[in-house]
Parts: structure tokens; C-alpha cells; sequence
């Protein structure tokens, strides 16, 4: 039986995922966020509908010591992780000019560094037996100026550059870890709502379901892919990120700074 620990589990990407492998079977699960009422929830969800264990670890991933024991349990060479969904993320709908440099330097901890930090461990102890997968869950955002006013999509950049960077090196691939940067495109979940953009600035054609995110994302994991964009006009979206004029995309880009002043965010 596998061991898959997925942070972000209490809501989203990284609740599709959970359930996901659940259905699929093969899988222990753990389950991160702070959330720890509604992680214990799920983890009973999982157990009656799926027959599948679930461990909690309520943590906020931007506090030192509570990273310290997701990492203690992603390295537990006892009970070992196989495959690591780094999913725990988030955005502003406040534009940049007008937040506080804390709160940015937040969105940059959560979204990029506690990720790269859980990777790191997760690479040396998976290495070390020769095996294991880790998915970073970044941002079509990352590939240019998508959204302005906003260091959102710098955030996922470092983190889409930090695991390619890993995945071609010579040295990763001998290790026998798989790293895979997952760049979903606009998906049905709260982010939006926590965020406090509303909805009304997505059309209709852009969102994608989690449930198909994640369906084609294992399926590009298990095809040893090291970017996964799901959906083909999110993949012809990336393309013209990627190879287009940076200056034609911020035409198009939302701008955060033209939208209506949004609830305050509280976390
Ligand atoms: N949805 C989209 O359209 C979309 C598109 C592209 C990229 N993404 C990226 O996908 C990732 C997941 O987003 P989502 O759509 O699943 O958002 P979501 O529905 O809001 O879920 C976010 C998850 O992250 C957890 N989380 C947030 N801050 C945390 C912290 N400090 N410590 C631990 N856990 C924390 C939340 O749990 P708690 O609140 O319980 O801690 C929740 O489980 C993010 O990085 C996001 O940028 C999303």
C-alpha cells in the first residue's frame, strides 16, 4: 500500500486529489491544512466511503514548526511517503500597489517556498530509497503576465522554475524521483472566494472541473511528464503565453488593479 501525502486537503485541488486516490485504492493517505475539523471530517469520509486510511496533520504550512512536522512525517523512513501533492496555495484579490509587503511576502511563502522546502525533503528521503513522486501544484499564471498588479504568478513562476529545474537535472533522474509542475488554468473550487475575486471574471469556457484536473494530471504523472496543463485550450492558452508577445497577453491580462475594491482578506 502507497502513501500519498497531500497538503491543501481540506478544500480544492488538493481535496480532489485526496478523493481521488481514495476511490482509485493503493493509497494511505495524509492530509495537511489547518483546517483541522473539517481534515477529520474527510479523513471519516474517506474511511466509510473509500475503505481508506487517512492520517491528519492540522498545520499552517507558513509557520516554521508546523512545517517541521509535515517534514518529520514526510521523511519517517518508518512508514515511508511515495508520493508527495504539494496543492496548499492561494491568491489576493487586492492589487499588489495596494497591500502590505507582509501579506505578499505570505503569498510567496505559501505558494513557493513552503513548497520547495517540503520538496527538498521529500527528494532526499525518497532518494534515498530510490523512488517516489512529487506533484507541485503551480499556475498557467507562471508562464506570463496573466494577471497584473498581483506578484501571484511570480510566485508560481519560482515554483514552476524551481521544479523543472529539478526534474531535467541528471542527478534527480538517476534518483529515481519524479517531480511533475502541475499549471491548472481557472478550476471550480474556493480559491476564488477566499481571494475575493469574484467569479464574473472568468468566462464560462475557462473552468475546469478539479475532479478532471486531477484525472489528467495522474495520468500525465504516470506518463512521466514534467509540466502537466490539463484540458487542450489551456494547453493552447500556455502555448501562447509561453511563445507569444508578453506584450499582447497583458492586453488580455485581468488587472487587478481596474477591479472593485474586494472584501477585506483574512487569511
Ligand atoms: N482554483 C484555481 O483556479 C487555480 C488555478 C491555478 C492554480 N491554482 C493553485 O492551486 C493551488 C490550490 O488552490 P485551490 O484552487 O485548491 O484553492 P482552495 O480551494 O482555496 O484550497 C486551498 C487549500 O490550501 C490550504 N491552505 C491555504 N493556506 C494554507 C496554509 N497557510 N497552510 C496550510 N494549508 C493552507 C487550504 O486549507 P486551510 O484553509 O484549511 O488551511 C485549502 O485546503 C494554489 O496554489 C493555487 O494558486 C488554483
Amino acid at each position: 500500500m502507497r502513501i500519498a501525502l497531500v497538503t491543501g486537503a481540506s478544500a480544492g485541488i488538493g481535496r480532489a486529489f485526496a478523493r481521488h486516490l481514495a476511490a482509485q485504492g493503493g493509497h494511505r493517505l495524509v492530509l495537511v491544512a489547518r483546517s483541522a475539523a473539517i481534515l477529520d471530517a474527510f479523513a471519516g469520509e474517506l474511511r466509510d466511503h473509500h475503505a481508506t486510511e487517512a492520517e491528519v496533520i492540522a498545520a499552517d504550512l507558513t509557520v516554521p514548526a508546523d512545517r517541521r512536522r509535515v517534514i518529520d512525517r514526510l521523511t519517517d523512513q518508518a512508514t515511508p511517503v511515495d508520493l508527495l501533492i504539494n496543492a496548499a496555495g492561494m491568491g489576493y484579490s487586492v492589487p499588489t500597489t495596494s497591500n502590505t509587503f507582509e501579506r505578499e511576502e505570505y503569498l510567496l511563502d505559501i505558494n513557493a517556498r513552503s513548497k520547495l522546502e517540503l520538496t527538498l525533503h521529500a527528494l532526499r528521503a525518497m532518494g534515498g530509497r530510490g523512488s517516489g513522486e512529487i506533484v507541485n501544484v503551480s499556475s498557467v499564471a507562471a508562464l506570463g503576465p496573466a494577471w497584473l498588479d498581483s506578484t501571484y504568478g511570480a510566485s508560481q513562476a519560482y515554483l514552476l522554475a524551481a521544479t523543472e529545474s529539478l526534474a531535467y537535472s541528471a542527478r534527480v533522474r538517476r534518483s529515481g524521483v519524479r517531480l511533475m509542475a502541475l499549471l491548472p488554468g481557472d478550476t471550480r473550487t474556493e480559491f476564488n472566494a477566499r481571494a475575493g475575486i469574484p467569479d464574473s471574471t472568468t468566462p464560462d469556457w475557462r473552468w475546469l472541473s478539479a475532479e478532471r484536473l486531477v484525472r489528467d494530471a495522474l495520468r500525465d504523472l504516470r506518463a512521466g511528464r514534467i509540466t502537466s496543463i490539463p484540458s487542450r485550450r489551456y494547453k493552447v492558452l500556455a502555448w501562447a503565453l509561453r511563445h507569444g508577445p508578453r506584450s499582447v497577453a497583458a492586453r488580455v491580462a485581468l488587472d487587478f488593479g481596474t477591479l472593485p475594491p474586494a472584501p477585506p482578506v483574512t487569511r
